[in-house]
């Protein structure tokens, strides 16, 4: 994870500065030394130009200042191959530029649909919605500052552009989030649970997948429909789990694929008799 300024000892940045602009000459130049300091504090304390910058001028300049965050956005899902540079997510200037992006508006309007559905419906969506006026926007996103998590709280949590939430990133870290503000043990609780929530949504879709293969004789499209309808639940159970919204965990996700196994049961029993029957009429 990209250590924030505020993260890394004053004397320790301080001391890598000096380190590189002055090299040996720190160690036998007190007065040196001092220059280099002044220096670093002006570096620190500049100003953000006010903009509006294009794409290429947001990279070039943060590329030299914030070379770590660049690599994570370029690794990350949101990087230019996907179409999507900064503007996207902090708008064209400085002005605002980091609160606008830690607002779930910044995200909701490309990721709408049951992404987004699935956290509004959250406790966590419920609570940041109606406290957005209050909310101190101007702090990072870190630990103690925010009473709720909103998307950029958990997915860029302290500045990290790839994102922090990535299942390759290990259960660890977003155990490590939630217990900013939730107990350890609850949060390995609802983790097993979730597991348990995945594992019975995957035993129905293999079994809905099987009975599907099985149908050899049904040559409508009805079956391809019902198999992308036990995905799109399966996906569901998914971020039920993962945006803790009890609609999409139990509403939208396992009743509904209860609902496709009895639909796709159905249907195989009906083009069998239909089958049968015709084949009775034929002798
Ligand atoms: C000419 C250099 C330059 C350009 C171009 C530039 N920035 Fe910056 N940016 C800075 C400096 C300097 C700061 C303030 C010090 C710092 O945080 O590094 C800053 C700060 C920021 C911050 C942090 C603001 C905060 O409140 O913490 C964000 C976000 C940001 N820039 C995004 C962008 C985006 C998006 C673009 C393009 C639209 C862009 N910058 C273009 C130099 C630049
Ligand atoms: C998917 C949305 C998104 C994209 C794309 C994105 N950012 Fe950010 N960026 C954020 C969020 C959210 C924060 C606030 C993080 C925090 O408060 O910890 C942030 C913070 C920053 C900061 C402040 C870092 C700090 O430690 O103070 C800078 C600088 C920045 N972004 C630059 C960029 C640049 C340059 C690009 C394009 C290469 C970019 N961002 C692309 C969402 C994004
Ligand atoms: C301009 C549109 C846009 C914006 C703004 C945007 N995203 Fe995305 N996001 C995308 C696209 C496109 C992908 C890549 C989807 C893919 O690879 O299937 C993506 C991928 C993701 C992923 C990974 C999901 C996956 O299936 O790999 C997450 C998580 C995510 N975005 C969260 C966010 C958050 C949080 C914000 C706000 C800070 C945000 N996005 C802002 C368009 C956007
Ligand atoms: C409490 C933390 C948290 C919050 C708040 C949150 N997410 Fe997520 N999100 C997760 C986790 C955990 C995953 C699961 C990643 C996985 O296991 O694949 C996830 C998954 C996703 C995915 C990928 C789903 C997929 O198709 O695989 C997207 C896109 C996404 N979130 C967008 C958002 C957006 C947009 C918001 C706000 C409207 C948001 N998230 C709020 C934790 C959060
Ligand atoms: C920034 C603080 C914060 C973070 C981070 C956070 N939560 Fe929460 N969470 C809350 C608050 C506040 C509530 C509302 C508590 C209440 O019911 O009064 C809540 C509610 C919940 C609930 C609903 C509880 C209920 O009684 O209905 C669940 C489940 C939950 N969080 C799980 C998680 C998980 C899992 C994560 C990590 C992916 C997480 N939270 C991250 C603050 C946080």
């Amino acid at each position: 994870m990209r250590k924030a300024i505020s993260d890394v000892g004053c004397g320790e940045l301080a001391n890598r500065i000096c380190r590189e602009r002055c090299g040996s000459y720190l160690t036998t130049s007190y007065i040196f030394g001092i220059f280099c300091l002044a220096t670093y504090s002006t570096l620190a304390a500049e100003p953000a130009p006010p903009g509006p910058f294009t794409e290429t001028e947001c990279i070039t300049c943060h590329t030299e200042r914030d070379p770590n965050l660049i690599r994570q956005w370029r690794e990350g899902s949101h990087s230019a191959d996907s179409g999507i540079g900064c503007s996207n997510c902090h708008g064209e200037n400085h002005k605002e530029s980091a609160i606008i992006a830690r607002k779930d508006q910044s995200c909701t309007g490309c990721h709408e649909g049951p992404a987004s559905h699935s956290y509004s419906t959250s406790k966590h969506g419920i609570i940041t919605r109606l406290e957005e006026a209050r909310q101190d926007w101007r702090q990072p996103l870190q630990r103690g500052n925010y009473r709720t998590p909103g998307c950029s709280y958990c997915h860029l949590h302290n500045s990290d552009h790839g994102d922090t939430m990535a299942p390759d990133r290990g259960p660890e870290v977003r155990q490590w989030i939630c217990a900013g503000c939730h107990s350890p043990r609850y949060v390995r609780e609802l983790f097993a649970n979730g597991n348990r929530q995945l594992e019975i949504a995957d035993l129905k879709l293999t079994e809905g997948e099987s009975l599907i293969a099985s149908a050899v004789d049904d040559q409508t499209d009805a079956l391809p429909k019902l198999r992308k309808s036990l995905n799109h639940h399966r996906h569901n159970v998914l971020l039920g789990i993962a945006h803790q919204s009890p609609d999409y965990q139990w509403w939208h996700g396992q009743p509904a694929l209860d609902g496709d196994l009895i639909r796709i049961r159905d249907r195989i029993l009906q083009s069998r008799r239909r089958k049968s029957l015709a084949d009775n009429l034929e002798e």
